[in-house]
């Protein structure tokens, strides 16, 4: 189905089931411990042998030898993967580095070997028998030290490097009130709970993946790739996930290992990626240095504005696009943005939950900061001044809806705003110095091809199958709850099959496009389905109510189950939106309070309070909406105050590769968090009229905290993250 823009009235907007704050149908089975995560399948393949990866133990160089003779001796042990032996492999369209390195080493952890073995203990056993001679190279570790010679990358999925208008130079000179500073983001990592984990089992020469990722159909194409076989020879299936935060958009080494340690040892292989290599054999968020350079009248409206992002990454990596809202949230005549990617032998970057905005958020929000103080201006007041109606870059697309300014003032309003003191270091509240930051919250609204299928069978339930994901997110949930609007059944009459590369091609869970999306393919199915349903009764399709598990036309009325018959009835379509993205801007919006201690004599920071207001399309199930952005604002303070992937400059490696050294939020750090949703929908993001909000939770919420930092303290910290020693 083609989406026909704007969305009129149609089955979602009854709200009988959509927009209820259902618990998670997926709940019960996550908190009793028995939703089946990829590692624990012992049910679904019998005879599984267990791998171990054995990572590189060099950031640059080669390997000159392998020695796996007394690995192999060693008990239990049943094959050993290199690539020397792993026979000739290409590498997935969105892998950088290959996830089997040797003889070259394309960076510290890339996996070397993988050793096959009865169980995980003799195959831990082997591993530390396999001896490898490496020729030790030259890497660069040092993003400040490679950005003198960061190249102009070409346009990517974050669109051109450059963006220029007007003339910014001479603009920002003859501006009034001017600012130019430099921010610095650290590298970060997913760290999520449920590490990189498959079994891989051959069938003759199908391979089925039980794995843990995001995008069934990335993953499986990639797989195929990889190993130079036809697509329609593997099939993934991945229907729990146990995080994922884009550490599990692509292809990693847990799978293609786990198929290549199968094929070696003829036995279905599983392994789960060992925590110490979770941090540098995966991806992670690149770190940026960014300068932003602002210049206003005395009125605070913005004249000239400049924001360069340097990041770095591995050969054939992309640059983290921290530049991508300064394109699209503030007005002002004059502007450029550009994005620079230097060579680095780190690990490879990629997406971490929001890519791009997130990094960008945490230094433009609090350069806005920094440039309402010069104005004397209230930072909420500077904000709504320069709102924009239409994309600044190209002022003929507006945006789809944009209600950024009720975000700040209704947060405003709220949170008591009013009581924030705008001199630093004023307000005390016993040992603590007490203070007030606000931050814009910015995302944008991505529209993807999403497919569904759906079945009304003779008990009168409807399946849905989509290779959608659920990664923590609700997308079960929501998904049954568009379906039962859709068919006009109660939700315990649908049934959701997610996650498996045999149903139709979902949009998949990344960018925040997943809810939306998905939920737009099944609504689009769903259409289909009724009118199969009407035409198979002889009913006028248009005057076909569903309803209370009955459908209706005229005086008629069947009951479902009736209606489907003895051989049910299946239909599946997918949603397409054609260049509708082009035609409007489409984001998300919302605004991000933070009150913070800071201890006058430790400097240790607490956050006291949180605020987020969010407008993002309709809220399709506002618990689980609520959930992924207390989650996003929990992982925005872990940015603000604690999670930095320390890079040892000398080996080229982060150093604190576990989750006892890199820190996130407990549960003791997060004060209580207030969100609020505004009632909207939006006509041009689908039928469904949602958008996505899972991202946009966590966009600006760092910045806020700085602010509340700068706020209660007087000092300004722009390089992430704001440990206690940089305020002594
Ligand atoms: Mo998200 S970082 O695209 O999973």
């Amino acid at each position: 189905m083609r989406f026909e823009h704007p969305a009129t009235f149609n089955p979602i907007d009854q709200l009988k089931v959509v927009g209820h704050p259902t618990s998670r149908i997926d709940g019960p089975k996550k908190t009793t411990g028995t939703a089946p995560y990829a590692y624990e399948r012992h049910d679904v393949v019998a005879n599984q042998a267990y791998g171990y990866v054995i990572g590189s133990a060099i950031g640059k160089g080669r390997i000159k030898a392998i020695d796996l003779a007394a690995a192999s001796d060693a008990p239990g042990v049943l094959a050993i993967v290199t690539a020397e032996n792993a026979g000739k492999l290409d590498k997935g369209e969105r892998n950088a580095a290959p996830l089997l390195g040797g003889p070259e080493i394309a960076h510290y952890h890339q996996a070397v070997a993988v050793v096959v073995a009865e169980t995980f203990e003799q195959a831990r056993a082997a591993a530390q028998l396999v001896r490898i001679d490496y020729a030790k190279g030259e890497g660069k570790f040092d993003l400040a030290a490679a950005a003198d010679g960061a190249i102009t990358p070409k346009p990517s999925f974050g669109g051109p490097a450059d963006t220029a208008v007007g003339e910014f130079g001479s603009a920002f000179a003859a501006a009034p009130v001017q600012l130019d500073a430099r921010y610095t983001t650290p590298d970060q990592g997913h760290a999520m709970m449920e590490p990189h984990a498959s079994i891989a089992a051959w069938d003759g020469d199908k391979l089925t993946v039980w794995t843990s990722n995001q995008m069934i159909a990335w993953g499986a194409g990639d797989l195929a790739k990889t190993l130079r076989i036809p697509k329609d020879k593997v099939r993934m299936v991945s229907p729990y996930i146990g995080g994922g935060f884009g550490g599990k958009l692509f292809l990693r080494a847990d799978v293609l290992l786990a198929a290549l340690g199968a094929r070696a040892a003829k036995r279905p292989v599983k392994i789960a990626l060992q925590r110490p290599l979770m941090f540098n054999n995966t991806t992670h968020r690149p770190a940026t240095i960014q300068r932003i350079r602002i210049g206003a009248e005395r009125d605070g409206k913005i004249t000239a504005i400049g924001h360069e992002s340097w990041s770095g990454n591995v050969k054939d990596g992309e640059a983290e696009t921290a530049v991508s809202q300064t394109r699209l949230l503030y007005a002002g005549a004059n502007r450029m943005t550009a994005m620079r990617l230097a060579a680095l032998d780190l690990p490879e970057g990629n997406a971490m939950r929001a890519p791009g905005e997130a990094s960008g958020m945490m230094a433009l929000e609090i350069a806005i900061d920094e440039l309402a103080e010069k104005l004397g201006m209230d930072p909420v007041a500077l904000r709504i001044v320069n709102d924009t109606q239409v994309d600044p870059e190209h002022p003929e697309r507006r945006f789809s809806q944009r209600q950024l300014v009720r975000c700040l003032s209704d947060g405003a309003a709220r949170f008591g705003w009013s009581r924030r003191n705008a001199e630093p270091g004023k307000l005390r509240d016993g040992r603590f110095l007490v203070g007030m930051g606000v931050a814009a919250a910015f995302r944008n609204n991505l529209l993807t091809k999403s497919a569904a299928r759906v079945r009304l069978d003779q008990q009168g339930t409807v399946t849905v199958e989509t290779d959608m994901t659920d990664i923590g997110t609700g997308s079960y949930t929501i998904i049954a709850q568009t379906a039962a609007e859709m068919m006009g059944v109660p939700l315990e009459k649908v049934a959701v099959h997610l996650g498996d590369s045999d149903f139709p091609v979902s949009c998949g869970s990344g960018g925040q496009w997943g809810g939306n999306n998905s939920t737009a393919g099944v609504y689009a199915a769903c259409i289909k389905l009724r009118e199969a349903i009407a035409q198979k009764l002889g009913f006028n399709s248009a005057e076909a109510e569903f309803t209370d598990g009955l459908v209706r036309a005229g005086n008629r009325s069947v009951p479902l189950a009736q209606a489907a018959g003895r051989d049910g009835i299946v239909a599946e379509d997918a949603i397409e939106y054609g260049d509708l993205a082009k035609t409007y801007q489409q984001s998300t919006f919302g605004a991000h309070f933070v009150e913070v201690g800071v201890d006058a004599d430790t400097a240790e920071i607490r956050v006291r309070r949180m605020l987020a207001v969010c407008a993002a399309g309709r809220i399709l199930n506002p618990k689980a909406a609520r959930s992924q952005v207390i989650g996003a604002m929990t992982m925005g303070v872990g940015a603000a105050l604690m999670e930095d992937l320390v890079v040892d400059k000398r080996h080229g490696l982060f150093i604190n590769h576990d989750l006892a050294g890199y820190e996130v939020p407990v549960h003791a750090d997060i004060p209580h968090q207030e969100m609020i949703f505004l009632d909207e929908t939006d006509p041009m993001s689908s039928p469904m009229k949602a958008k996505g909000v899972a991202e946009l939770g966590i966009c600006g919420v760092a910045a806020a905290v700085a602010n509340a930092v700068y706020n209660a303290t007087g000092i300004r910290v722009r390089d992430y993250p704001i440990t206690l020693d940089k305020l002594l």
